[in-house]
């Protein structure tokens, strides 16, 4: 929908369900006559609504948590193993006929098992990431969390908290964002954070684009400061930076964390459950503004 559309979605409703892609500005929000008294967005991340705008309009706003957790878990592990074994890579190469045959030494990536995961960011997909990691390829995981998990999360995790985003990448193998895209975390992976992580890491990055420098990022992937990425969200969606597009060591997906048949059934219902508790005067669940 066009800002436009969406500005007159706020007269013509009582309710707006927003996805990722729509842009809930003060500019939307400020149309006259409201009618609309709920923003039900369908997403967990809510980085797509000026929630101080929404706040000052009257409006309340609810997202949809917990519900596609492991799917994006999921891909974000999905990220991993293929930056790591470079599958893109390799179905490019079977699919151009290009390969020639098995090598003993032909497109060898990095084990994956045992390694040391980094989380910036433990909450809920941070916490599903870190079970797969620990439990299905028995790596270390450590993490940075201005407001970590109680410790008995912590134990069954077996994750190791760090005092800084630095000691994360200063000793990780992987480091996957699970950060939300407030503000501050804006650029939060820049130049001077790539120069820290380890020459053979792999980033993963199933949050927000928004959270990593994308020009920053591919200076490092030029320059072998960091080995590859894996990545299924962008700055400017759904733009790609060309560079991105040009490197073997790149995995990268069109937003599919949550795209899975049951979890985008489940978001939607998430939505509409929030919708009809607040129309029916109750607190809705998921209420984040
Ligand atoms: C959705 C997401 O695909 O929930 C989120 O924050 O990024 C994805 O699950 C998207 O938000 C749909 O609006």
């Amino acid at each position: 929908m066009s800002q436009a559309a969406l500005q007159q979605a706020f007269r013509d409703y009582d309710a707006v369900f927003p996805t990722v892609t729509d842009r809930i500005d003060a500019e939307v929000m400020s149309a006259e006559p409201l009618r609309a008294k709920l923003i039900g967005n369908f997403g967990v991340g809510f980085n797509n609504i000026d929630v101080g705008a929404a706040k000052a309009r009257g409006l309340v706003v609810t997202n949809t948590p917990e519900v596609l957790t492991e799917a994006t878990a999921d891909l974000a592990m999905t990220l991993l193993l293929m930056a790591a074994r470079r599958t893109g890579e390799g179905e490019r190469h079977v699919r151009s006929k290009a390969w020639s045959g098995w090598r003993p030494t032909h497109m060898m990536g990095t084990q994956v098992t045992g390694k040391t995961l980094g989380l910036i960011g433990l909450g809920r997909i941070g916490r599903a990431m870190a079970e797969r990691a620990r439990h299905g390829f028995h790596m270390k995981i450590i993490f940075f969390d201005p407001y970590p998990p109680s410790p008995d999360v912590l134990k069954s995790l077996g994750a190791e908290q760090r005092e800084s985003i630095e000691a994360v990448l200063a000793e990780a193998d992987f480091v996957s964002l699970h950060c939300p895209a407030t503000p501050e975390n804006r650029n939060l992976m820049n130049a001077a954070r790539f120069a820290a992580m380890k020459a053979d890491a792999i980033l993963v990055n199933t949050a927000r684009g928004d959270v990593v420098d994308e020009a920053a990022l591919i200076k490092a992937l030029a320059d072998g400061q960091i080995a590859a990425a894996g990545l299924d969200v962008f700055a400017k969606e759904p733009s790609v930076t060309p560079a991105l597009l040009e490197m073997e060591n790149v995995v990268l997906l069109p937003h599919l964390g949550s795209a899975t048949r049951e979890t985008r059934a489940a978001m939607g219902f998430r939505v509409i459950e929030n919708a009809e508790a607040f129309f029916a005067g109750k607190a809705p669940r998921d209420r984040v503004a």
